[in-house]
């Protein structure tokens, strides 16, 4: 389906489809879950399925720097480094907040892969003022750069633009074949969106397939004033890259704001439980920035009996966030109040 745009191989695909017994008998629903988690560590999780097709559109436009930004957490980031390896290319990294004192999950494994860190002292990367700063920080980089002879390409924000979204047209089609192979008819698609091309992706695969189960994005971050529009904007114009013109209005798109809580990166204590339940129950983890918010929005569904087996959670990745030391503290100290409670007296 997805002929038309080149594609530059960086993920181990097909990603598992698993049942999870124990979760699904907690919740009294069948769940399936889409293990995008999975793969070799710099290289897991949702982004890296969207870089495929951006990687492949940088080297045809003869780059030899990828560049890329966001939060000093950044998953994104990281995964940019790595495909910039992967590829034989250069990688500058433009990041919001302070160097730390401490790495970070995300932001150790980035300076393994070599790529080069640009810190923008923002205090609190949130809202689009911060973007704002971090968009004029890079697009200085990137001027310098070309003053030295180099070729940049800029990676889009959260790798979603319509060349990105491809890779998750091509992901619908994954999962379409795994569950006609599993003989399952799944009510419902749930998964975590900030930058939206996730989202996108998968609709768009499934308006073209012509059938699929619906498909909800649960916010982990409030980036965009008129998200819809954003959806709608990225999916019609990765359908005309593939020679496709959808009309406005066409595609619907179910997004849930419900489990944000305080807002991006701020843990909520529906998404620390839904995190236990999983790890305790299946031994899978999940991050507490982006995927325990959609996990939460799915046990809160399954408690309310609001929803319908068998369901799949795509699982988009992001586990080295876990490793970010405010994040790793804040679930440590958790995790030893509740062994404290759960001691007899
Ligand atoms: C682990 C993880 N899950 C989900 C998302 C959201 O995906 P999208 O930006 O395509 O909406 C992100 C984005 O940063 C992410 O890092």
């Amino acid at each position: 389906m997805i002929a038309p745009a080149a594609r530059w191989p960086l993920a181990v695909l097909p990603t598992p489809l698993q049942r999870v017994p124990r979760f699904s008998e907690a919740l009294g629903l069948e769940v399936w879950i889409k293990r995008d988690d999975v793969g070799s560590l710099p290289l897991a999780g949702n982004k890296v399925r969207k870089l495929e097709y951006l990687v492949a559109q940088a080297m045809q436009a003869g780059a030899d720097t990828l560049v890329a930004q966001g939060a000093v957490i950044s998953n994104v980031t990281r995964c940019t480094a790595a495909a910039a390896s992967a590829a034989g290319v250069q990688c500058h990294l433009v990041l919001g907040g302070r160097e730390p004192e401490r790495a970070n999950g995300n932001l150790l494994v980035s300076s393994l892969l070599g790529a080069e860190l640009h810190f923008v002292d923002i205090p609190r990367f949130t809202g689009p003022d911060a973007w704002e700063r971090l968009h004029g920080y890079t697009e200085e980089l990137c001027q310098r750069l070309r003053q030295d002879g180099r070729h940049p390409f800029l990676m889009p924000v959260g790798c979603s633009a319509p060349h990105g979204v491809l890779g998750f047209v091509a992901a619908f089609d994954e999962l379409a074949t795994q569950l006609a192979e599993a003989n399952i008819e799944p009510t419902r698609v749930v998964h975590t969106s900030t930058s939206g091309g996730t989202h996108a992706g998968l609709v768009l695969g499934r308006h073209l397939r012509g059938h699929g189960p619906p498909i909800t994005g649960v916010a982990a971050a409030n980036v965009y004033p008129d998200l819809q529009g954003r959806l709608e904007e990225l999916a019609t114009s990765a359908a005309r890259l593939l020679g496709h013109d959808i009309g406005r209005g066409v595609l619907g798109f179910d997004v849930r704001f419900d489990q944000l809580g305080d807002g991006y990166a701020q843990p909520t204590p529906a998404a620390l439980a839904a995190l236990d339940l999983l790890a305790r129950t299946e031994g899978i983890l999940t991050d507490s920035v982006y995927t325990a918010k959609a996990l939460a929005a799915l046990v809160n569904d399954a408690r309310a009996r609001r929803i319908e087996g068998p369901v799949v959670f795509w699982h988009t990745g992001g586990l080295p966030g876990l490793f970010e030391p405010a994040v790793a503290a804040e679930l440590w100290q958790r995790q030893r109040q509740n062994a404290r409670h759960a001691q007899p007296s």
